[in-house]
């Protein structure tokens, strides 16, 4: 089932399918992965978050440092994204580790004026507040932070899902789907065609 070709044409292909399939990093219409993790008591969790940026590093996300998905790839550092759009699924498994802080920062600015005001007030005593007063402190903070003052709170946190296995899963409404998978090995990319 692995195809005959050598790791640099894999490479390529890998790297041609994940610009076709991604947006670039600046476009602000950021897609949605669900983040799987392992956690504590042994039942996996997940969620939706979005992918700040993708480079060579692999595929980042932000989030708040004491959320528990950071507890979770604290206490084991891998993690699988899934990311959907129509006829076509991209499912990838990794190895986490934090962001650098020049990265955080460059999400944070391309972050809508929205996500910077929720990474401030995202907190579990905000959430425990009654509505009223969650809407009169949100006018409040978003009053008293004029847009372009705002700098990443300390529990601002990003992290990488640099890459061990990518598949990705093409639909068709014409013949089967089917899946490509790429796997990092010590040689390079491996690449396999797979029954959907
Ligand atoms: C469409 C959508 C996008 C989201 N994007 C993010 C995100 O980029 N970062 C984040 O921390 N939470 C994001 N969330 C909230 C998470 O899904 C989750 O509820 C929250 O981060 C707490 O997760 P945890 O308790 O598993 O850590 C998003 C939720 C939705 C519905």
């Amino acid at each position: 089932m692995t195809a005959s070709v050598s790791d640099d044409e894999n490479s390529i292909e890998l790297a041609g399918l994940l610009s076709e399939w991604l947006p670039e990093n600046d476009d602000p219409a950021r897609p949605l992965m669900t983040l799987s993790t392992g956690t504590s008591s042994g039942y996996p969790d997940a969620r939706t978050v979005l992918l700040s940026e993708y480079d060579e590093r692999g595929f980042f996300f932000h989030t708040d440092s004491r959320s528990r998905k950071v507890a979770d790839v604290t206490g084991d550092p891998r993690a699988a994204l899934t990311l959907v759009w129509p006829g076509r699924q991209l499912v990838v498994q990794g190895d986490v580790a934090r962001a650098d802080d020049a990265e955080e920062l460059w999400a944070y600015r391309h972050r809508s004026r929205y996500l910077q005001l929720l990474a401030w007030l995202n907190t579990p005593e905000f959430a425990a507040l009654p509505q009223e007063e969650r809407l009169a402190r949100w006018a409040e903070f978003d009053a008293a932070h004029p847009e372009g003052t705002l700098d990443p709170p300390p529990t601002w946190a990003g992290f990488v899902v640099r890459p061990v296995r990518l598949t990705f899963w093409e639909g068709s409404p014409d013949t089967a789907s089917r899946r490509t998978e790429f796997r990092r090995t010590a040689e390079g990319w491996t690449r396999a065609l797979l029954p959907g």
